[in-house]
């Protein structure tokens, strides 16, 4: 597969491969996960954004494994910064567990849990601590234990639309669908207030009901004389800098401002989750680096292949034991993609090309009529169509896919577009082609 050249090509989605592959998986698969119909063929060839279905089927995936695989497939760098590493050795394969493996600092072959946090704490301002776990939602409740931790505080403040992840802790925290949270046990204290919904929106124009008369309902609701949340009773503030399940939503430059100032004056802890947001997807390291807000704590997972929950080690627990995991970090090999994968976002200027390639696809779509599109978004490659209706959303991911785009939805009638970090012109290109296409078609 040449990527310079490669066209998606597409015959039968899902082909009969793929629709007995499902079927197969869904015979042990708990049944509410949820999987898609594209099955990669993870022998047949990929290169970028291209990768092959198991019935042959060549396609444009522009969701970058939710996220999860920014550099696409077979990223030719990684690859080969990977294949030095000898599998063969199980010492290399048994995990870290407990263990500080793969030094020495600075000269091990390939790199480990230190370098990895040592990466993660080179690319987050003034943050020196990282402790690993195994999923962006683990990176999330250990976010949130150490604020509990470092404050002592019962409360909490999230957002409305939020999406942190799954488990019991971090549920407790989603205000997307309820799905996700209906009668599940949840820890307490949790207060929410609206998110913001339009991106250009300041206190006078806002329509979301975060801004008041007298501030904002955050302002309001953690006011020591009239609110109800007592500030110094309360542990952190989470944010997603920009809302992924929630329907990519990107904050304005006044809802950013009032954030980071009510944070500011009442000395909160502030949680960014840029699980979905970090690596590079917006044109910055971390989404946060777009707005005034300063994280206390980042929780990132997805293209790192581990959850990490990076802070200045004073809000940390000093206690031993007091957070731990066994599987923390994944093996050696999670942790050297990792590490890798932020090597080579810096080395080949990857932020760079993320924001060029994001004004492309803007540029590229404002010169498109397309009926039915009530708004085009995106910061870097963090990019998003939202449409009059979900039914209209669905048949146009749909429509995208019998041409060979891989999209995803996300809120309720918002279509989110991933493409790797590395995206050529050309491939923004077909890919806005083949989006233009479909919206007409459905
Ligand atoms: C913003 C955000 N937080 C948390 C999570 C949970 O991450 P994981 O699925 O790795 O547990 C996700 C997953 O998509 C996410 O987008």
């Amino acid at each position: 597969m040449e990527r310079d050249t490669t066209e998606p090509c597409v015959e039968d989605l899902p082909g009969e491969r793929a629709r007995a592959q499902v079927a197969y998986h869904h015979a042990t698969a708990a049944p509410s996960t949820y999987v898609y119909e594209f099955v990669w063929d993870y022998t047949a060839p990929a290169d970028g954004p291209f990768c092959t279905d198991i019935d042959g089927n060549v396609l444009l995936d522009f969701t970058s494994h939710v996220g999860a695989a920014p550099l696409g497939y077979n990223n030719p760098d990684l690859r080969s910064r990977l294949a030095a590493f000898d599998l063969v050795d199980p010492l290399k394969i048994a995990g870290q567990d407990f263990y500080a493996a793969s030094g020495p600092p600075g000269d091990a072959p390939i790199p480990g849990a230190a370098d990895l946090m040592d990466r993660l704490t080179e690319v987050t301002d003034g943050m020196d601590t990282v402790f690993l776990s195994n999923s962006g939602a683990e990176a999330v409740e250990n976010a949130i234990k150490i604020c509990y931790d470092h404050t002592s505080g019962e409360y909490a403040v999230t957002f409305h639309g939020a999406f942190h992840g799954r488990t019991l802790g971090a549920l407790s925290l989603n205000r997307s669908k309820s799905v996700y949270r209906r009668e599940f046990p949840e820890i307490s204290g949790v207060h929410d207030v609206p998110f913001c919904t339009d991106r250009s929106c300041d206190a006078t124009t806002c329509g979301c009901g975060f801004f008041t008369d007298d501030g904002s309902q955050l302002r309001r609701m953690l006011d020591p004389e009239t609110g109800f949340v007592p500030p110094e009773e309360t542990a952190y503030v989470v944010v997603e800098p920009v809302q992924g399940e929630g329907g990519y939503r990107f904050p304005s430059d006044a809802f950013a401002s009032e954030l980071a100032e009510v944070v500011e004056t009442h000395d909160l802890l502030l949680v960014a989750d840029e699980i979905q947001s970090g690596m590079g997807r917006t044109g910055e390291f971390w989404a946060s680096d777009h707005y005034p807000f300063d994280p206390d704590v980042v929780a990132a997972g997805k293209g790192l292949r581990v959850g990490a929950t990076i802070a200045s080690e004073n809000v940390f627990p000093d206690e031993t034991s007091r957070l731990s995991s066994t599987w923390g970090g994944g093996d050696v090999l999670a942790c050297a993609q990792g590490a890798l994968t932020i090597d080579v976002i810096r080395e080949q200027n990857l932020l760079d090309n993320a924001r060029e390639r994001g004004a492309q696809f803007h540029e590229t779509m404002a010169d498109e009529t397309l009926p039915g599109v009530v708004d085009v978004r995106g910061r870097g490659l963090m990019l998003a169509v939202e449409f009059d209706t979900e039914a209209r959303r669905d048949d146009t991911m749909a429509a995208a896919l019998e041409r060979g785009l891989l999209t995803l939805g996300c809120g309720h009638k918002t279509l989110r577009i991933l493409p790797p970090l590395d995206a050529t012109a050309r491939e923004i290109e077909l890919g806005c082609s083949l989006l233009g296409e479909a919206v007409r078609a459905v």
